[in-house]
Parts: C-alpha cells; structure tokens; sequence
C-alpha cells in the first residue's frame, strides 16, 4: 500500500513536471506553473494566461497548498490517462471524475519504512 502510494504520486509528480499538451521546453517563455481555471488540469504557461490560475502557491513544509479565499486548500488529483500508448497520470486540481484520485503534492518522495 505504502509503495502504491508512493507509486501513484511518483506517477503524478512525473505528470506534472511533464504535462499533458505542449511541453514547457517548446516555449521557454511557457514556465509557470498553473491549472486551467476549467477543466482543473495542471500545466505551463506563461503571465498573460488568463484561463489559468498561476498565483497563490503556497508551501507548508514540502507540501504544495493553494491560498484559496485566504484559506490553504489542497485539492490536488492524478487521472490515469494514456498518452501515446504510455500510461500516465494527469495531475489536476479539484477534479471530480470518478476516476480521480486525491494526492497530495510533495517535493519529497515519503520516506521508507
Ligand atoms: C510562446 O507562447 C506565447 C503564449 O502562448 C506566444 O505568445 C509566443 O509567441 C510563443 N513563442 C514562441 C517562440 O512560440
Ligand atoms: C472545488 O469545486 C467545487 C465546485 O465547483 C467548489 O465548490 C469548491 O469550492 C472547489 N474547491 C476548491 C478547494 O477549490
């Protein structure tokens, strides 16, 4: 279980270092980090965006939040998805398909037992 889970946010850190669509190193301008205020769904972008939210990041240890009405929210989800055959998961915020799984997003991996 501890290593599913690990697996599964491993999974989603890779999905949101590479996000679905156009990826960051085809436009160098396209570097900051946000999810469409839509469909949820994480990605870079750049400051003139206005369909994505890209402020209010928020810290707490290792752990990623979102200042929401001045409130720390985490709604973070990882999709399984397939991307040219590979299996991947897409990482959103607030998404509520069934197939959506919470996960928290970290900037460390859990440690082991
Ligand atoms: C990079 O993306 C921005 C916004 O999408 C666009 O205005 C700009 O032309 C793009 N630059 C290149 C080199 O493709
Ligand atoms: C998630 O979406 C629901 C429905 O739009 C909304 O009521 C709720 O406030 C959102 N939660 C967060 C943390 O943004």
């Amino acid at each position: 279980m501890l290593f599913q889970t690990f697996a599964i946010l491993a999974a989603a850190l890779g999905a949101a270092a590479k996000p679905l669509g156009r990826p960051a190193s085809e436009n160098a301008s396209a570097s900051l980090f946000g999810f469409d205020k839509d469909t949820g769904l994480t990605k870079f972008t750049d400051l003139g965006d206005t369909s994505a939210t890209t402020t209010g990041f928020i810290f707490f240890g290792s752990m990623l939040f979102v200042d929401v009405d001045h409130k720390m929210e985490a709604a973070w989800t990882a999709r399984p998805t397939v991307v040219d055959g590979q299996s991947l998961f897409e990482v959103g915020w607030n998404v509520t398909a069934d197939d959506a799984i919470p996960v928290q997003l970290n900037t460390r991996a859990p440690m082991h037992e």
